[in-house]
């Protein structure tokens, strides 16, 4: 290449730069116009780069030639900078100082709720209206409080549904929140109203519905003359309230040591509509509330006299019951904290406090 040849060059690029740099708006698109052009590779910068391979006759012209040009160009870029910059800022005091009354205030990014506390959260606010405190037991329960006092001593075949974590110190993750009947019991004696949201664990092969970790709500209605027909009538009222439309439900006999009669009552699953899908095992009903009047042993055991009073008591699946709700067809979404699966908390008023017992 001659130094004609070169100029001619130089000016082409310079042409190109001067109309590129006119269509840029933003500062960052700015930069990597720069880069194009006087990065290593860049249309300029590769014919600076090439300065050192001329003939050593040509390569002073060159070079001169070459960073004449590139001082040119830089100047190009800065002022375009200068220009943005000033923009940028001078649209900054603008809306600073100009107050416009009539623009929507700014809003503020919320944080949400996941599903299973906002279900919770629901379950306790109804339970309140009809006389039930909110009670609260801990994770990490005694083998006697999470099996024996509610009639599973450790020889009993139950004790296999419900293979949990066992301590070093002995204790257990409990395995239901139905040891919280007990200590209620104890506490408060007959009559009683309570319902206990928790945290519970089983060693389970996990699925689409299994889980290690999952929340039941206990709840515990003892009282002259309880029966089963209350049970069901407040299963109901739960459920549609809940799930803000009429559901199906199905009653059959279901064993758990602590109730006698026991039952489990079945939703229509959500999630097909009854059809069959991996989160109903293919049979369209989910279990959704296992219960049952509460065992003469366990009220013997909580200290509540069995000739005057009788109980129902109920172990809602409320992780269960906020896939139906929200339509999450498996609980590693919400396990596995996947925010996608977070609720909007605009109508949800807050935790009400438990008490523990
Ligand atoms: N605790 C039982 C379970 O987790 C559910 C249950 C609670 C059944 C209360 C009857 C009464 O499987």
């Amino acid at each position: 290449m001659d130094i004609d040849q070169l100029n001619e060059q130089i000016a082409r690029i310079e042409a190109q730069v001067g109309l590129d740099l006119a269509g840029v708006e933003q500062v960052d698109a700015l930069r990597s116009l720069e880069t194009t052009v006087l990065g290593k590779k860049g249309s300029l910068g590769v014919l600076i780069g090439g300065v050192k391979d001329c003939p050593p006759e040509q390569r002073k012209a060159f070079g001169q030639t070459v960073n004449q040009a590139k001082t040119r160009v830089k100047t190009l870029f800065d002022s375009r900078l200068g220009k943005l910059q000033s923009s940028v800022s001078e649209a900054e005091t603008k809306a600073e100082t100009v107050f416009d009354p009539t623009l929507p205030g700014k809003c503020k990014e919320m944080g949400s709720v996941h599903p299973v506390t906002s279900v919770q959260w629901e379950i306790e606010r109804i339970f309140e209206r009809l006389g039930f405190t909110v009670e609260a037991g801990p994770e990490m329960e005694s083998e006697y409080n999470n099996f024996e006092a509610l009639n599973i001593p450790a020889t009993h075949p139950a004790r296999d549904m419900q293979d949990t974590f066992w301590l070093d110190n002995g204790k257990v993750l409990r395995t239901h929140t139905s040891p919280v009947q007990f200590r209620a019991m104890k506490k408060f004696g007959a009559p009683l109203r309570i319902i206990a949201p928790g945290r519970c664990f089983r060693y389970e092969t996990i699925d689409a519905s299994h889980e290690n970790t999952f929340h039941q709500v206990e709840g515990l209605m003892i009282d002259r003359d309880i029966s089963i027909p209350n049970l069901i009538a407040m299963s109901r009222m739960l459920l549609r309230e809940v799930m803000e439309r009429d559901v199906e439900l199905r009653v059959r006999p279901g064993y758990f040591p602590f109730v006698e009669p026991g039952i489990e009552i079945d939703m229509n699953c959500q999630i097909c509509g009854g059809q069959g899908c991996p989160t109903c095992k293919q049979s369209g009903w989910v279990e959704i509330l296992p219960a049952g009047m509460v065992h003469p042993n366990v009220l013997e055991a909580g200290g509540v006299d069995t000739e005057e009073y009788t109980g129902f008591a109920f172990g809602l699946g409320l992780t269960r019951l906020a896939m139906m709700k929200f339509g999450i067809g498996d609980i590693r979404i919400l396990n596995g904290g996947d925010l996608r699966a977070m609720v909007s908390p605009e109508r949800l008023g807050g935790p009400i406090l438990k008490d523990k017992v």
